[in-house]
C-alpha cells in the first residue's frame, strides 16, 4: 500500500515537470502527460511516433472539473452516471475557454474524454491539478500494452517512469462514442454498445468500419504484433501459431488459447498479451480461428481485422 503511494508521488513529480509517464488503466496502459501543457503533449506524440492530426483522449478523475473544458449534454450525463468510471470515451464539444493544449486534438472543436476505473490512475488523478492526455502506451500501429513490462518492450528507456498497476483487467481499449452528433460509436471497445443503447433508450449509429475516415486515427492498420496475421482460419499452416478461443483435447505446440472455455471477456483480456507472447516465441505468422461476433467479441474481431491488414503493407 505504502509503495503505491510513493509510486504515485514519483509519477506526479515527473508529470508536474512536463515529462511523460506510463499509467495503468483497466483497459490498456496509457502514455500520459499534462493535458494543459503544450510541451508535455508534444512529447507524447514524439515518443509514440504518432501523427499530430490523430487526437488524444483526456482522462479525468470525475465530472467535477469537466465543465471547464467541454459542453456537457443529457446523453453524456445518462451514460456517465451508469458507466463511469469505466471503459467508455465520450466525444464532446470543446469550450472556447478550455485550457486543454491545442495539440491534444489538432485544434478541432471536439474533445475525447474518459474517466478510467483503475484505482491507481484514479488516485494519481486526484493528486493532480490538471487532467491527463494519454493515448495507448504503444508505438503507433502496434499492439497496445496491458502490463508494465509491455510498455518497457515498446519504449525501453525512452519513458521516464512506468507506474505499475498490474495487468489491465479488460485488456482492450475503451468504447468511443460521439455525443456531439446523434450518438455514434466510433470504436468498439470494453463496453458493449447494446448496454449503451439500453441506457439511452435508442439505437446508436455505428461507424467503426476500418474504411471510415470520419473517425480520425481509426486507421485500418493497427494493433499489429508486427508479423502477418490471418483471421477466420480453420486449419493453420505448419509454421503458423494458431490462436483458439477454447482449449482443445488434441493440442499441439503451436496452439495458443485465449481462454479455457471460450469465454469472450477472458479472451479480450488475454488478446494482446497472447499475440505479444507468440511473437516472442519466435513465430513469423499467426492464424486465428473464427471468434463469435457478439458482445466484446465484436471488439476482438475489430482488433484482429485491423491487425490482419499488416499483411497488406509488408
Ligand atoms: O482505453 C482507452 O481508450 C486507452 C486508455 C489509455 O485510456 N486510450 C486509447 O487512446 O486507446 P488511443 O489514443 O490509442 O486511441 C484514441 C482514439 C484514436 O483513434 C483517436 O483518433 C480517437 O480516439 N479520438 C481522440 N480524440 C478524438 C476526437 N476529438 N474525435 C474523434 N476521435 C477522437
Ligand atoms: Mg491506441
Amino acid at each position: 500500500m505504502k509503495s503505491i503511494q510513493s509510486n504515485i508521488k514519483k509519477a506526479k513529480k515527473f508529470l508536474d515537470k512536463n515529462q511523460c509517464v506510463a499509467i495503468p488503466t483497466e483497459t490498456v496502459y496509457g502514455l500520459a502527460g499534462n493535458a494543459y501543457s503544450d510541451i508535455a503533449v508534444k512529447k507524447i506524440f514524439r515518443l509514440k511516433k504518432r501523427p499530430m492530426n490523430n487526437p488524444l483522449i483526456v482522462h479525468y478523475c470525475n465530472i467535477n472539473k469537466l465543465g471547464e473544458d467541454c459542453h456537457i449534454n443529457e446523453s453524456f450525463l445518462k451514460l456517465y452516471n451508469k458507466f463511469c468510471p469505466g471503459p467508455i470515451t465520450f466525444i464532446l464539444k470543446l469550450k472556447k475557454k478550455s485550457k486543454i493544449s491545442k495539440f491534444v486534438n489538432n485544434k478541432q472543436k471536439s474533445l475525447a474524454v474518459r474517466f478510467p476505473r483503475h484505482p491507481v490512475i484514479r488516485k494519481l488523478l486526484r493528486n493532480l491539478n490538471y487532467p491527463l492526455a494519454a493515448p495507448s502506451a504503444n508505438i503507433s500501429t502496434r499492439l497496445s500494452s496491458v502490463k508494465a513490462s509491455d510498455v518497457n518492450d515498446e519504449f525501453g528507456s525512452k519513458i521516464k517512469y512506468v507506474l505499475n498497476g498490474g495487468k489491465s483487467q479488460i485488456g482492450v481499449e475503451s468504447t468511443i462514442i460521439n455525443l456531439i452528433t446523434q450518438p455514434t460509436i466510433l470504436r468498439f471497445g470494453g463496453l458493449d454498445s447494446s448496454k449503451i443503447e439500453r441506457v439511452l433508450k435508442k439505437k446508436v449509429l455505428i461507424k467503426n468500419d476500418p474504411k471510415n475516415k470520419t473517425a480520425p486515427g481509426q486507421f485500418p492498420i493497427h494493433y499489429s504484433p508486427g508479423i502477418p496475421l490471418r483471421i477466420n482460419i480453420k486449419k493453420p499452416k505448419n509454421d503458423e501459431a494458431f490462436v483458439l478461443i477454447r482449449k482443445r483435447k488434441n493440442s499441439y505446440k503451436n496452439y495458443y488459447y485465449l481462454s479455457k472455455k471460450g469465454d469472450l471477456k477472458q479472451s479480450a483480456k488475454n488478446l494482446f498479451s497472447l499475440l505479444r507472447k507468440i511473437k516472442k516465441d519466435g513465430y513469423k505468422m499467426i492464424a486465428v480461428e473464427k471468434i463469435p461476433n457478439k458482445g466484446i467479441g465484436k471488439t476482438i474481431n475489430d482488433r484482429l481485422t485491423r491487425a490482419s491488414k499488416f499483411n497488406l503493407i509488408n
